[in-house]
């Protein structure tokens, strides 16, 4: 009971505490998920190589909260396989060296907020099936 009690107050003291950060922003924070332009349909890259991934960034926010990344793609899901972290959004381009994968048909995904992927392109990696 009492440690109930104590976990509930904490609880109720860090929303609060959040509370608090949010009710006092220091200036507008944007999330961004800019189009990616390439890759693009007609795309081929072969394992190895090292391509500009380029996405739309005419417009861009002030201030862009989220973090920077880029996952390789497949069907429907997001391959935990990571291209490029942690490069500035604003930029429209950053290099990424395409991985060792099975041939196949690839997309890019450019987090972003809730992440904005590309055209469906052709990888061609070591491996056929
Ligand atoms: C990527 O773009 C930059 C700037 O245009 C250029 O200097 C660099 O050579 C490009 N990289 C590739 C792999 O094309
Ligand atoms: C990639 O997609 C194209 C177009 O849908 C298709 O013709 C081709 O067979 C696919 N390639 C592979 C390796 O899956
Ligand atoms: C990609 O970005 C554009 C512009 O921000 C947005 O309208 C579109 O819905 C996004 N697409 C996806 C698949 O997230």
């Amino acid at each position: 009971m009492m440690f109930t009690k104590a976990v509930a107050a904490l609880f109720l003291s860090a929303l609060a505490q959040t509370g608090m950060t949010y009710a006092a922003p220091l200036e507008k924070r944007d999330v961004y998920s800019p189009p990616v332009l390439y890759p693009h349909t007609g795309t081929v890259w072969y394992s190895g190589q090292t391509h500009n991934v380029t996405w739309d960034n005419s417009n861009p926010p002030t201030s862009i909260s989220n973090r920077a990344f880029i996952l390789l793609r497949q069907g429907n899901s997001e391959l935990p396989v990571v291209l490029a972290h942690d490069f500035d959004l604003r930029a429209g381009r950053v290099e990424v060296e395409v991985p060792d994968v099975i041939t196949g048909n690839f997309s890019i995904v450019l987090f972003g907020d809730s992440g904005n992927w590309s055209e469906d392109f052709l990888i061609n990696g070591p491996i056929d099936f």
